[in-house]
């Protein structure tokens, strides 16, 4: 009798959770949030009914500033926090799990954010032009960089994952290869930039990343009032696309070449990206473009659903449109800010994992740290830790209990807490460990070093006339 309830009880859970992935099928869903107040929060819409899905409080992005990783966590920097000295946070919160977000403190206030689609990455800029690089599955802040010489405005990984390509508010657009950010060998010198350009006369508001043929392009937008289209692989200067006034915010159509810029006016230009084998180093658009009117104050932020194209604005609304037609198909209001980020998600990402269930291959993520890891600042070590095999497995997990127990205490460093000391004292304890133990292992590699060096040199002197032959020959003197 009882098994029979619990029978039925788990077949309507089944049932219910089949309805909800069934519902979250291919529909997408809009997360909005603004730079206002950390009041307003992150707020997600159906695109189709209109209605609002959820609302996670607590959230304020700049510009750029929010992202979904994998299909299944939010991300977002956070533009004021109270308490903060001059240190920033970030906010990763799960999808499935929106009331239980991840926090990291990092160094200054991060602004733009940008992810490698494969999720395995995250980056970040502040408006000091410092740039950051994090591993996401473990935390580890990989490297941080001086990337730009004022404040950072956009960031973002080529389709392919293999380029970072970053715009500042002086104008100016740097690239690099992921791979170079990765090299940990250098990782104190400022890696090497693969294309660096100075065409913008100001602030960079924008930049997306394309295929336009065989050829991968990127467009920039900026206050000067021009979209500049670039070669990726050679950093060429393909077109510039002049305004009548300073565009903030670009998107691009997922599949025809249509460029959306929106201007600080409220008006959307679109053009088409004629991309053929004959380059056009100018172009005015004031005769190709058509506009989509339907703001009063400056687009903050545009983007590309499967229902079409999306603007928000100043004006505190964001509309759907149809753009065949140019008419808003529907007008969303957000009196609680202007909107500053928009991004598109599947809808099945708030159901499919659903609490109960565990995936078992699910995406790992964790608390970005504040600062580089011992492993990663001392130039020589890594070489020694990579020799595994030499070092015992006690210093190795040593090591890894080590970085979890700084990541604590950076996280937690505004509590002094007895807790915290006793733990800084551990972490202290624990460090002298390591140090003793490399020392030995370091002191047993130079021994077997000099005794192998005396075996040389006693090789040398019994025959003589061998000095100038092939290390071969020498191996097999008998000793
Ligand atoms: C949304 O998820 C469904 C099923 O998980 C998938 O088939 C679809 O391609 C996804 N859509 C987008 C836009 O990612
Ligand atoms: C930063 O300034 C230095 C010195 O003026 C200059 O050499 C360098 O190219 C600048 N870097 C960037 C990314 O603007
Ligand atoms: C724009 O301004 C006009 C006139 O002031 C007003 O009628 C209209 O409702 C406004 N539109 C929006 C989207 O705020």
């Amino acid at each position: 009798m009882f098994a029979n309830y619990i029978y039925v009880y788990i077949y309507i859970c089944v049932c219910q959770l089949f309805l909800l992935m069934e519902m979250g099928k291919n529909e997408e869903a809009l997360v909005v949030c603004s730079d206002r107040s950390t009041g307003v929060g992150i707020t997600i819409w159906d695109m189709k009914t209109g209605e609002q899905l959820l609302h996670i409080p607590t959230c304020a992005a700049a510009p750029h500033g929010l992202l979904c990783l994998r299909n299944q966590f939010l991300v977002a920097s956070q533009s004021n926090r109270h308490g903060s000295f001059g240190g920033g946070s970030i906010f990763i919160w799960p999808l499935n799990k929106p009331q239980s977000p991840l926090r990291s403190y990092t160094m200054e206030a991060i602004g733009p954010l940008s992810c490698t689609k494969d999720g395995l990455y995250i980056a970040g800029g502040a408006s000091s032009g410092n740039a950051y690089l994090w591993e996401v599955a473990n935390g580890r802040l990989l490297r941080t960089w001086h990337a730009h010489n004022k404040s950072l405005k956009c960031m973002v990984f080529s389709d392919d994952d293999s380029l970072l390509i970053c715009g500042s508010t002086d104008g100016i657009i740097c690239v690099w290869s992921l791979i170079s950010l990765l090299d940990v060998e250098d990782s104190g010198s400022s890696p090497p930039l693969l294309h660096y350009s100075s065409e913008h006369r100001s602030s960079i508001t924008g930049l997306v990343t394309m295929s336009a043929g065989a050829r991968s392009i990127f467009v920039s937008s900026s206050l000067d009032g021009t979209c500049k289209v670039w070669d990726l692989i050679s950093g060429r200067l393909l077109q510039t696309h002049v305004y009548p006034t300073s565009i903030t915010a670009i998107t691009h159509h997922p599949v025809e070449q249509l460029l959306f810029s929106g201007s600080v006016d409220g008006k959307i230009f679109v053009n088409m990206l004629d991309i053929g084998l004959v380059e056009d180093p100018l172009v005015t658009t004031e005769d190709q473009a058509f506009e989509l009117k339907g703001h009063n104050g400056s687009i903050t932020a545009l983007t590309f659903s499967g229902f079409g194209l999306i603007s928000a604005s100043e004006d505190f609304t964001f509309c759907l449109w149809d753009t065949i037609n140019r008419v808003v198909i529907r007008r969303f209001n957000h009196k609680k800010g202007a909107v500053t980020n928009m991004v598109v998600i599947n809808q099945s990402a708030l159901f499919s994992m659903s609490n109960h269930r565990r995936v078992p291959n699910q995406f790992r993520v964790s608390l970005l740290q504040k600062y580089p890891q011992p492993s990663n600042s001392g130039k020589g070590m890594v070489p020694f830790l990579s020799l595994s095999a030499c070092l015992n497995k006690q210093t190795a997990t040593n090591f890894q209990g080590n970085n979890l127990l700084h990541h604590l205490i950076f996280d937690s460093e505004r509590e002094k807490t007895p807790a915290m000391m006793q733990m800084k004292m551990e972490k202290s304890i624990d460090d002298r460990m390591l140090v003793t133990s490399m020392t030995k292992h370091v002191m047993e590699m130079n021994k077997h070093l000099q005794s192998r060096l005396l075996d040389m040199m006693q090789c040398r002197l019994l025959c003589p006339h061998e000095t100038d032959s092939p290390p071969k020959k020498k191996r097999q003197t008998p000793d």
